[in-house]
């Protein structure tokens, strides 16, 4: 067992941290306040390589390993989890589910210009459309329909919660085409957000991850050639879920990331805020919670990294990748509610990041499956 991260993991470490402090730290606070998507911030991670981490080097891809990826989600996390949540959605759905399961024209066309972030100059990024206004946690429910044509499917039905559902260029749909069929009639379709009768709804107006463009979108008789199906016929939802077992990495070192940087800010305001002729680290009152906050996150961390190298190492990491997006987020929760008790009332206003970092914490408990729906996949996958 060796816990040292190799010199090129450091490295990546290091830049992620580097370009969070510098790109992403500055205006975090408006962005959030006006809702802004952080678009030159996306950009400049597109530049960095970090849209397509995994992704081998011949498809436009960086080539790093997944534990590469946890660490630089982390970073990232720590100051801007509306930066962070597109650049996992990128990365761990659309690209890695391309690279595994697209055809070698889909990876041509499609997963290319995807992992390197841009086409043309331009920024190219992806969407991953599973969940509807009917079918959120019972994901096989869907009501979205790709009728069989021949050489192209009918596409018809509503979307929503999307990720990116207005700044991304292609979108990964599932959608359902033979009903009698159940889970085994659904099919996974690239389609293209500019082709006929595809529209966009309104952004979310969100607790948290404001700058993240979230969007309903629907589908009104949009024309998709049967060469953007993605996979055989009626692998649809088996895609969704083996692909969501690598995004649930991504959510669970978000999730990490957000923890940490809430940690990070309340221990350095615990060494200079003083109460009672002391600072405020010497009541153990407030040690404590430092401690508790310190180990739960290094656990976390722990799982996020088991779930990464059994991906790497080509093992099924399903029940690794859902306890660590379980635990993680649920620590991101405590711990930035406890971030910002430990900061007192100034903990309650937006200059000390601590309440947008709570904010934040609460999507990852539910978005990539809730923890009630990681408690399925870990409880079925002890017990089968
Ligand atoms: N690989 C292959 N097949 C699989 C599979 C996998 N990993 N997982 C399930 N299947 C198959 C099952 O074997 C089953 O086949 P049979 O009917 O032949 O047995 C079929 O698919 C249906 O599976 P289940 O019976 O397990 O389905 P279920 O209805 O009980 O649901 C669930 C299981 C775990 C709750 C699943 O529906 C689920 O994960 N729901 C949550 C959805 C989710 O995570 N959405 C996230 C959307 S993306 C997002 O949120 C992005 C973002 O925010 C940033
Ligand atoms: P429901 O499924 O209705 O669940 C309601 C409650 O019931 C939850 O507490 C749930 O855990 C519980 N529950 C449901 N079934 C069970 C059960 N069997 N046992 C125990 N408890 C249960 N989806 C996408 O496809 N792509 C995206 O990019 C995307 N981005 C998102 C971004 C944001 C900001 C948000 C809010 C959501 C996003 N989602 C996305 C959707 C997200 O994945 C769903 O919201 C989530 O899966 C839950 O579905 P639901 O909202 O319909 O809740």
């Amino acid at each position: 067992m060796n816990f040292e991260l190799t010199e090129e993991q450091l490295i990546i470490q290091k830049a992620a941290r580097d370009f969070a402090q510098s790109v992403c730290l500055p205006g975090v606070i408006e962005r959030d306040e006006q809702q802004k998507f952080p678009k030159e911030q996306i950009s400049q991670l597109a530049d960095l390589g970090f849209l397509g981490m995994m992704v081998p080097e011949k498809y436009g891809g960086a080539g790093m390993d997944t534990i590469s990826y946890v660490l630089a989600m982390e970073e990232i996390s720590k100051v801007d989890a509306s930066v962070s949540v597109c650049m996992s959605v990128n990365n761990s759905l659309v690209c890695y589910g391309l690279e595994a399961y697209g055809t070698e024209a889909q990876k041509q066309k499609y997963l290319t210009p995807l992992a390197q972030g841009k086409k043309d100059g331009e920024l190219y990024i992806g969407a991953f459309m599973l969940s509807e206004p009917e079918a959120g946690s019972d994901a096989t429910s869907q009501r979205t329909t790709a009728e069989d044509k021949g050489d192209y499917y009918l596409l018809n039905g509503t979307k929503n919660w999307i990720t990116n559902g207005s700044s991304a260029s292609v979108y990964l749909v599932m959608a359902q085409t033979d009903m009698a069929k159940g889970s085994k009639g659904i099919n996974t379709l690239i389609v293209e957000k500019d082709w006929p009768g595809v529209t966009v709804g309104a952004k979310e107006n969100k607790l948290g991850i404001r700058g993240s463009d979230t969007h309903t979108v629907m589908f009104t008789d949009v024309k998709v050639p049967k060469e953007n199906r993605v996979g055989d016929d009626g692998f649809g939802f088996a895609f969704a879920m083996k692909t969501l077992a690598g995004g649930r990495i991504g959510i669970a070192s978000q999730a990490l990331g957000i923890a940490s940087g809430a940690y990070e800010l309340a221990k350095e305001y615990a060494k200079t805020r003083k109460a009672f002729g002391t600072e405020i680290m010497n009541h153990q009152a407030i040690a404590f919670k430092l401690a508790d906050m310190h180990m739960k996150i290094d656990a976390a961390r722990l799982l996020c990294l088991k779930a990464a190298w059994e991906k790497d190492n080509h093992k099924d990491y399903t029940i690794s990748s859902s306890m660590a997006k379980l635990y993680s987020s649920e620590t991101a929760m405590w711990t930035a509610i406890e971030a910002v008790q430990v900061h007192g009332g100034y903990g309650y206003v937006k200059e000390y990041h601590v309440e947008r970092l709570m904010r934040d914490a609460k999507i990852t408990q539910i978005y990539e499956g809730t923890s009630e729906v990681q408690r399925i996949v870990i409880s079925r996958g002890i017990l089968k």
